[in-house]
């Protein structure tokens, strides 16, 4: 196989997005940017990332970023362990490396929440570091180029096509030739789909064209299945405010607010209402009216959630719980995506 930097970077230069962690790669925005990037498309994290980093504009800032705000920024991007990993490891680099990430790939790969190939990207885009950054994209775009059929989830396959995106690396340009493929990978060098293979610069290159396997390349294991797990919500209302509950510190959306529910369970009204009594919550006169049903799905675990609303008297919130108006809910506390049909209920019709 001939070096496919020339034809790759030229392509690259003429054909990159602009994007303004590329205008501006200093190492915490191409930091910040492959966090957001990691499960959520371009077009998608730009808004988020412009505003993360007018709110938080250094490691520093992040660092002392009071934990209801972080979340608060990172609404709608889910998966809300990456930010807090990403406030650890900026609390790190500030006692350890005097608020500057360090421009050496293993100390990045010791920080929480980088792994190989977001230590590379940092390394390789901000530092110019000779280092691979190997992502599904890339995969996909050597398991084409090389037409080969093996399992890129597997790690020794893993290491091997590392090992090829290296052969083909110029070294004073490691960070243009990392970006270039994954953005190949995705402009032309399409998942899902035909990709199109007559705008690619490594078309002349590519084994699997020359096969006809592009489309069925990479091979891959089909996804385990996810445990369903039934949830009953419930939209406890008074004056227009709601009772929200704060998750526990640990697990599946920790620390995250929520309508009072309860999981692994489907119950009646009147098992519904049992349970708020318990509580310590006085529903007396409440009508429990139905909630449509809503799904969420999660990494391992989807979400089948069903539910009630109804009004109960004024009292004060139980413990661990808080009376939430709009504004609240707006601007104070993270409802995660998961409750996204149940929020918008919230504040179009019931709030
Ligand atoms: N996807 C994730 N990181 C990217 C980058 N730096 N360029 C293009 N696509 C990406």
């Amino acid at each position: 196989m001939e070096n496919i930097a020339p034809a790759l970077l030229d392509w690259f230069y003429a054909n990159r997005r602009i994007l303004p962690f590329r205008e501006d790669p200093t190492p915490y925005h191409v930091w910040l940017s492959e966090i957001m990037l990691q499960q959520t498309r371009v077009s998608a994290a730009l808004p988020y990332y412009e505003r993360f980093l007018a709110a938080l504009p250094d490691i520093p800032a992040l660092a002392g970023c009071e934990e209801e705000k972080l979340h608060k920024l990172w609404e709608g991007l889910g998966y809300y362990s990456r930010v807090r990993n990403l406030q650890k490891a900026a609390k790190i680099v500030c006692t350890q490396y005097g608020g500057q990430l360090p421009a050496d790939y293993n100390a990045l790969l010791a920080l929480p929440g980088i792994g190989e190939y977001t230590a590379g990207a940092i390394a390789s885009i901000s530092f110019g570091l000779p280092v691979p950054a190997v992502d599904g994209n890339v995969l996909r775009v050597f398991a084409r180029l090389y037409n080969d059929p093996r399992l890129v989830t597997d790690p020794q396959v893993k290491r091997e096509f590392t090992a090829r995106v290296m052969e083909h690396q110029p070294p004073a340009k490691a960070g243009d030739y990392n970006q270039a493929l994954m953005e190949l990978g995705a402009l032309v060098c399409l998942p899902n789909g035909a990709p199109l293979c007559e705008q690619c610069p490594l078309g002349t290159l590519c084994r699997a064209r020359a096969a006809g396997t592009a489309l069925s390349l990479p091979q891959k294991t089909p996804p385990k299945a996810r445990r369903i797990t039934p949830v009953t919500v419930v939209l406890v209302l008074n004056e227009g405010r709601v009772l929200l509950q704060q998750r526990p510190a640990k697990g599946l959306l920790a620390g995250l607010w929520q309508p009072v529910l309860w999981e692994d369970t489907t119950l009646t009204a009147a098992e519904t209402a049992a349970r708020l009594a318990a509580l310590g919550l006085d529903c007396t006169g409440a009508h429990f009216t139905p909630l449509p049903a809503a799904k969420h799905i999660f990494t391992h675990i989807e979400w089948h959630q069903s539910g009630y609303f109804l009004t109960v008297p004024e009292q004060p919130a139980p413990a661990g719980c808080v009376w939430a108006g709009k504004e609240q809910l707006e601007a104070a506390y993270t409802l995660p995506g998961a409750f996204k049909v149940y929020k918008k209920l919230l504040l179009t019709k019931l709030l």
